[in-house]
């Protein structure tokens, strides 16, 4: 299995991946009709990747099993803070694959002078939680009833950690 940069090529292998995903869990964010991409539109994300907002794929013989999405902000007081997305197929959860994605990213991130890593995390997302407690993450505080799903308030945790 291999971690790297997300490359204009995957565009197509990408959607499909983001679609199988998302329909396995309701612990990202987008909906299945929100996340719904072209492989055109694929394409035109992945151009704009730089070093503000940047896709990490986990590959297992050619096929995107993973992917890890970083973004923030260019403005100078906030620019050392990155946020992150994460998520591996279920059929390759808990062999370190998200581990993996995360100390790949960390290093890049480093390198580009980042010192903050965080995220928000549904409360009831434990496998999440201990994955991110695992990496060296710290709870930072709640936030209260953030998140609307299926009919129902949930509460998010922040997480974050220094690199
Ligand atoms: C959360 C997620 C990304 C973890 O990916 P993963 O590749 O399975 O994680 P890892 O194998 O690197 O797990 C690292 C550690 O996390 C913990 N962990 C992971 N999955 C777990 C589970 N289902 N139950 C309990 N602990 C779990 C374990 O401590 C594990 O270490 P160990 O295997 O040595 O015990 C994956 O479950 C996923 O994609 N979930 C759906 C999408 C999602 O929830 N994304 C996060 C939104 S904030």
């Amino acid at each position: 299995m291999e971690v790297r940069l997300i490359e204009l090529s995957d565009a197509e292998k990408f959607v499909n991946f983001y679609d199988r995903l998302i329909r396995e869990t309701d612990y990202l964010l987008p909906t299945v009709e929100e996340s719904s991409k072209t492989v055109e539109q694929q394409e035109n994300s992945i151009k704009k990747c730089c070093d503000y907002k940047q896709i990490f794929v986990a590959v297992d013989n050619d096929k995107i099993i993973g992917f890890m999405g970083i973004s923030r902000s260019p403005m100078s007081k906030v620019k050392h803070i990155a946020n992150f997305a994460i998520g591996v197929l279920s059929d390759y959860r808990k062999r370190g694959v998200a581990s993996k994605l995360m100390s790949f990213a960390e290093h890049w991130l480093k390198e580009k002078e980042v010192k903050r890593v965080e995220m928000t995390v549904i409360a009831e997302n434990k496998p999440a939680i201990t994955c991110y407690e695992k990496n060296g993450y710290k709870h930072e505080g709640t936030r209260e009833k953030s998140i609307s799903m299926n009919g129902k308030l949930y509460d998010e945790l922040f997480m974050a950690k220094m690199i």
